[in-house]
């Protein structure tokens, strides 16, 4: 009988050498005090860690990293922690999506080129999830993610508040003349009170969620609050885990298969999540070799029901969420009514399934079930039409139902500085039956594709006491935001889209039921509206910013850049000396 071969570490082409290689790789690696004994082939572990000051929702990973590593170091493992790019939303200009990107080689790189069998990625903030997990996906050796966790609940005045989302309606308050400058300041140091990243349903507790659903964490990886020992406690769990993986050899891309893509993608729709989610999840697919694209999220999201009960969609926070029962008792929600892979392999060795079937839920007006859920049939929608024909997405969770069929008249703001300078305009030609339409904020035209498609109304509109129109853009929107608000339109306006070619007094039509986005312009007057358009100039000339805008994919292609598709493995081809 044939039996197994053993896997050689590839450690062991760094440590386990009896040469002048050896003595380099192993000598420097010595003065932390490091024992003989770690270099006898045991699992090398990575902790890729995006702590930053500057990023200030990660900032307390130097600590979550000590309880990976006291993880790796009982399980017999020698752990190595590295920083790799750290982007931090509400600080990074002209926005984080622009750096993705580039933290992902950084990750990609920093996993190649050193000797390591395994990583452990810490993620939290935004991009730095799908970050590192595009660039540990190029790799492709056993990997595990274990998120920041969220902030605990903000309070103010009595009353819980969240990130981002009561951001926006406090500013739309302050300028509709609701609230005084004094309430807007005192809400800023009540909303963001503890460790940790948005506790709404945002972008980041959107990929927390669907690494989790992915089976590349834990479970319960998506809700336990960033100060709750539990999310030590999985830290820890995952340092033990990752060595085990190792020795298995059950690498990243035995995890992240279709299956488990399609498992996130209902996730997200029973989640209410992030439309950040569509791009993400698509770039990290391409990236591990998964054919994943825009219809998929409509194919297997269509007739997935929104069960949990948060903001930006709903009234409660991830604390609540998990207090609720978390992720796992959605999906076993999912898996009770056949919207599960129930055999996508997880990292703990478990099935998804086996993860969750018991999975209790404490709290059913946080977590509603299957049969009586929170909203019905909310899943991200892709429209087509001639203003999108590689497609646009719109959460319908987030909108104003009557909103969802409408046609109005256009009302066209060139860039995000016209917007800026024309919404506060009492002689805007604008009521609530028009369309918004925002150009060039798409991957190439801000550059970055900024979360500026959900555009605040104007004054005139909202002391009407208005609260949603309709708001088309190539831009995305953040996952704590909220309206009828039609994004990634794609091909972007930069890019030559439809999207540049629209006027203001352009009639619109949306049909979120008919899955259409139409622009009601002949093809001959579009195609002598393209004649005259002409494409922009790079906002840079050399340096990142210029790679970026030569070789940044469109939305529907994730966003990613041309020439990082696909994986390149483990393999380094020589020495360093
Ligand atoms: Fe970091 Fe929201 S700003 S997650």
């Amino acid at each position: 009988m044939a039996t197994k071969k053993p896997v050689q570490r590839r450690s062991v082409q760094w440590f386990g050498r009896q040469d002048i290689y050896g003595f380099i790789y192993r000598s420097w690696v010595r003065n932390r005090g490091v024992p003989n004994d770690q270099f006898d082939g045991r699992p090398v572990i990575g902790i890729c860690n995006t702590w930053s000051e500057l990023t200030p929702c990660n900032t307390h990973f130097r600590v979550l990293a000590e309880h990976v590593r006291n993880g790796i170091l009982e399980a017999g493992g020698f752990p190595l922690e590295f920083p790799v790019m750290s982007l931090g939303e509400t600080l990074l200009r002209p926005t984080a999506m622009l750096y993705r990107n580039l933290a992902s080689m950084d990750a990609e790189e920093s996993i190649r080129g050193n000797p390591l069998d395994g990583v452990v990625l810490l993620g939290g903030c935004d991009k730095t999830t799908p970050s590192i997990l595009m660039g540990a996906a190029s790799v492709d050796l056993p990997t595990i993610f274990v998120s920041g966790g969220p902030m605990l609940s903000g309070k103010y005045r009595g009353h819980d508040i969240g990130s981002g989302t009561n951001t926006w309606s406090m500013s739309e308050d302050l300028r509709a003349g609701k609230i005084t400058l004094e309430e807007f300041h005192e809400a800023e140091s009540c909303m963001h009170r503890s460790h940790g990243h948005c506790m709404t349903m945002g972008t980041a507790s959107t990929m927390a969620s669907m690494v989790e659903a992915l089976g590349v964490a834990l479970p319960g990886n998506a809700a336990y609050p960033a100060v709750d020992a539990r999310r030590n406690v999985i830290a820890r769990t995952a340092g033990r885990r990752i060595v085990d993986l190792v020795k298995e050899d059950v690498r990243l891309s035995r995890i992240l298969t279709k299956q488990a893509f399609e498992n996130a993608i209902r996730a997200n729709a029973a989640i209410g999540g992030s439309t950040n989610a569509v791009i993400h999840l698509i770039a990290i697919a391409r990236r591990i070799g998964v054919e994943l694209g825009l219809d998929d999220w409509d194919r297997v999201g269509n007739g997935v029901h929104t069960l949990v009960n948060l903001m930006p969609n709903g009234k409660y926070l991830m604390e609540d969420f998990c207090y609720a029962g978390g992720l796992p008792a959605v999906l076993r929600e999912l898996g009770e009514n056949d919207l599960l892979h129930k055999d996508a392999p997880t990292v703990n060795g478990q099935s998804i399934w086996d993860n969750v079937r018991d999975a209790q839920c404490w709290n059913r007006d946080v977590i509603h079930t299957f049969k009586s859920p929170f909203k019905k049939n909310t899943g991200i929608a892709v429209l087509r039409g001639n203003l999108c024909p590689d497609g646009a997405i719109i959460k319908p969770s987030a909108a104003t139902p009557k909103l969802m069929k409408h046609r109005g008249r256009a009302v066209v703001f060139e860039n995000i500085e016209d917007f800026h300078r024309r919404i506060d305009d009492p002689e805007l030609d604008i009521d609530e039956s028009c369309v918004m339409v925002l150009k060039n904020c798409g991957p190439k035209g801000y550059p970055g594709m900024a979360e500026v498609g959900n555009m605040p109304l104007p004054p005139k509109v909202l002391k009407k006491g208005i609260t949603d129109m309709v708001r088309i853009s190539d831009a995305r929107m953040s996952g704590t935001a909220y309206g009828t608000v039609v994004l990634h339109a794609s091909p972007e306006a930069a890019a030559g889209g439809t999207l540049a070619l629209v006027e203001n007094g352009d009639m619109i039509e949306l049909d979120v039921a008919k899955r259409r986005l139409h622009l009601d312009v002949s093809d001959k007057l579009l195609a002598e509206r393209k004649r005259k358009w002409s494409a922009p100039k790079p906002p840079l000339e050399r340096g990142y910013w210029r790679l970026y805008f030569d070789h940044v994919l469109q939305a529907h292609q994730g966003a990613d850049l041309d020439f990082l598709v696909g994986k390149s493995g483990a393999f380094v081809p020589r020495d360093n000396h």
